[in-house]
């Protein structure tokens, strides 16, 4: 009989050791990345200058698990492990026979999941005598995140902000001031990336894309300086699956087992975390919905194509095998701002063209009616990036509701929206709008994708 208690907790002894890596349990091979000036796979040389050996290491690592330092387990137990929660309240509301989990990483100290990779990364940083990081953030969730840990390791932290999400969540920089790293908005003056966009549009948004090329551009100008990526990369997903570990342990200890896993994906690291290691269980027969959520204005996975593309919009970075929508796509300036991404980590991508994963996309206004109906009843208020996760469980839950199935549902509740309360003013005073993407403008992206040949 699954239990009826709200919070199934993990002790601190009871923290993973290790993370799960995905990469040789895959279905197909992953695509390596590409040099875009050779047209050949890139070597862990080409990424020295801006990302530590071990992290490298990491990224193409064929290990299916990897231990994780005793100084990064301490850090965690500052938060983990996280509780996993029944949504008894949201259950009830909807009148629904579903049995609805849900993996708090809101309670972190920066407010989600980020600091999971933030604190890995600094740490093989500070091993490998880094003394400065850059970085770009989109919400500032991950420029938080990346701000706390550096300051946890005594390291300079340099972040580009996506300017909409800037002038949106104003606090947000002071929170990453507090922790000592400085925060700018982007697209900016201090480089050539972000000084060729301004040429053409001086009223730029910015973007993911944008912010991206400015961080990665301080970083190779920049002495003792390396790059952080928030999302997107192998390394990040794996130090990810930490939240999946535990929520696999304590559906356990609770008498369940998850006949759905669903999260919202920006570069997928949330989504990944949570979700894979259910998927190597549904690789090996059990069958397990795993439901990766975006918004419609950004449909990476709904309306992208599955190719090599940049990661960044000024072309800086390697050519990864994903789906993408081009990397010269500027989303809409939707509220979900971490969730404004062209593209999708290759891991996914690869794992949704397989049709191991099940992408959805939802509108905004939507989403957040259902981080209302969670408010209203589970009490968090969520981020909006959440806010995407919590839309396809209600829909879910809803479905079991018609059907009579007493499914079980996990979503990783990926992190709180207490910085983005303006998001939920204008959603309450009614001047919130969805936006439809513009099918043209994709269609522009993606032509000025790069022709690759693929390695065969
Ligand atoms: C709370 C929250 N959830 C989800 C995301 C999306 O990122 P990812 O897909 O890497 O988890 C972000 C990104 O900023 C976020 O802040």
């Amino acid at each position: 009989m699954p239990s009826e208690d709200t919070k199934i907790l993990l002790r601190e002894s009871e923290l993973p050791q290790r993370w799960y890596n995905i990469n040789p349990d895959l279905p197909a091979p992953l695509a390596p990345p590409i040099h875009p000036g050779t047209g050949k796979p890139i070597g862990p040389e080409d990424l020295a200058p801006i990302f530590p050996m071990e992290l490298i290491k990491q990224e193409v690592s064929m290990d299916p698990w990897i231990e994780i330092p005793d100084d990064i387990l301490r850090i965690y137990k500052l938060w983990r492990p996280t509780p996993l929660q029944r949504a008894l309240r949201l259950e009830k509301h909807l009148g629904t026979p579903a049995r609805i989990y849900y993996k708090n990483e809101s309670i972190s100290p920066p407010g989600s999941h980020k600091p999971n990779t933030a604190v890995a990364q600094a740490y093989y940083n500070k091993m490998e005598g880094v003394t400065r990081i850059a970085t770009e953030t989109g919400a500032g969730q991950w420029g938080s995140a990346l701000a706390f840990a550096c300051c946890l390791f005594d390291i300079e932290c340099m972040v580009y902000m996506v300017k909409v999400s800037y002038e949106q969540k104003p606090y947000r920089r002071v929170l990453m001031e507090t922790w000592g790293a400085k925060c700018i908005p982007s697209p900016t003056d201090a480089t050539n990336a972000g000084r060729q966009i301004l040429e053409k549009d001086p009223n730029s948004p910015g973007s993911l894309g944008i912010a991206i090329s400015e961080a990665v551009e301080d970083a190779a100008t920049h002495e003792g300086t390396k790059y952080s990526l928030g999302s997107v990369l192998n390394h990040v997903l794996l130090h990810q699956t930490i939240v999946g570990l535990e929520a696999k342990a304590q559906l356990k200890l609770a008498g369940e087992e998850a006949d759905a896993v669903i999260g919202c994906v920006g570069g997928g690291s949330n989504f990944a975390g949570c979700a894979f290691p259910f998927v190597k269980d549904k690789l090996s027969g059990k069958n397990i919905d795993i439901i990766a959520v975006e918004p419609k204005s950004c449909p990476t996975l709904t309306a992208g194509q599955f190719r090599y593309d940049f990661g960044d919009t000024a072309q800086l970075t390697p050519l990864l095998k994903m789906y993408t929508l081009g990397h010269t796509f500027v989303p809409e300036p939707i509220h979900a701002g971490g969730l404004r991404y062209h593209g999708m980590a290759p891991l996914i991508s690869l794992l949704v063209d397989q049709k191991v994963i099940e992408p959805r996309a939802y509108h905004q206004l939507s989403t957040f009616e259902a981080a209302l109906t969670w408010a209203r009843t589970e009490g968090i208020v969520p981020a909006p990036e959440t806010a995407h996760a919590l839309r396809a469980t209600i829909d879910e839950a809803l479905k079991c509701k018609e059907t009579g199935e007493e499914k079980c549902l996990l979503v990783n509740f990926s992190g709180h929206g207490f910085f983005d309360l303006s998001a939920y003013e204008r959603y309450l005073g009614g001047q919130l709008e969805d936006h439809e993407y513009s099918k043209e403008a994709v269609a522009a992206a993606l032509k000025g994708l790069p022709q690759v040949a693929e390695p065969g």
